[in-house]
């Protein structure tokens, strides 16, 4: 059913790995296997020694829409095996720092993998929505436990609850964007923060990743398992199937 593939992209330029998601007729949406080429890519940067930080970006105009609706209906995560959790896992303990280049929607998976990155650049056009209860679903890869430290209990819970789209002048005040600039200048910026991160000492750049990480990864286990029980849970409620059949019948 997902008509267009598409897939994640992997290169190296010195220390520097970058991650781009490349599926632009679905503004980057993830299918199973694009999150399996993504988690390989995460853990080549992970194991090779000459990478200091890696840099996670989407072509076209868009950072990810999230998971491709397509595939909840028609290939949807039945556990902890499943793609998505197994990126997510890869993801919520990298050791290596992560900087993303976001432009355009970042929805879903495509927000909530934000809160996984060291430093996180937006342009001025970039749109983010959290809307998992708008589809009878409910905040997944870490995000009920990590939203609510960078934001505060309050604005997590506007957040997650209304599931509305927001601005990135909202990301920032919500503590999960660093910088916005230009859409011209989002990639060039976020590389240059990624290249002065790789030229710090390499060891001490990640044992510091550890030490502001490690409270949060202490928890973030079980965090995972709940969120992925509940979520798989929803996925076959008729609340969910009935709200992304409205999202595609709206084109209709
Ligand atoms: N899964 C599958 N297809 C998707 C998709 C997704 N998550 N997001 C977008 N697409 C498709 C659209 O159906 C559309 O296909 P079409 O050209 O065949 O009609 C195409 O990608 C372009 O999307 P469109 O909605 O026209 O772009 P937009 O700029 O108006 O809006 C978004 C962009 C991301 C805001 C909007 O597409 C959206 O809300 N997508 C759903 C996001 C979502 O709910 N993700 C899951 C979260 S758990």
């Amino acid at each position: 059913m997902s008509d267009d593939p598409g897939f994640v992209e992997y290169a190296v330029e010195g220390a520097l790995a970058t991650i781009t998601f490349n599926r632009p007729t679905r503004k980057n949406a993830f299918t199973a296997a694009m999150y399996e080429q993504f988690r390989a890519a995460l853990l080549e940067a992970e194991h090779d020694a000459t990478i200091r930080c890696t840099l996670l970006t989407g072509v076209g105009g868009a950072f990810s829409a999230g998971n491709d609706l397509h595939d909840f209906l028609d290939n949807p995560p039945t556990g902890g095996d499943s793609a998505v959790f197994r990126l997510i896992r890869t993801l919520g303990f990298t050791e290596k720092p992560l900087v993303a280049a976001v432009d355009g929607p970042a929805v879903g998976i495509g927000a909530t993998m934000l809160l996984h990155c060291d430093l996180v650049v937006a342009s001025t056009r970039s749109r983010f929505a959290f809307p998992f209860v708008n589809l009878g679903l409910t905040p997944e890869c870490g995000s009920s436990l990590l939203l609510p430290r960078v934001a505060g209990l309050q604005r997590a819970s506007e957040l997650l609850l209304l599931g509305e789209p927001f601005d990135v002048d909202t990301a920032v005040a919500a503590g999960f964007v660093n910088r916005i600039v230009t859409p011209e200048e989002v990639l060039s910026t976020a590389r240059e923060l990624a290249t002065r991160i790789a030229e710090r000492p390499p060891t001490a750049v990640q044992a510091a990743k550890r030490l502001i990480r490690d409270p949060i990864r202490r928890q973030l286990d079980g965090v995972l398992q709940d969120e992925g029980v509940t979520f798989v849970t929803r996925l076959g409620s008729t609340e969910c199937g009935e709200a992304i059949e409205a999202f595609f019948a709206r084109k209709r």
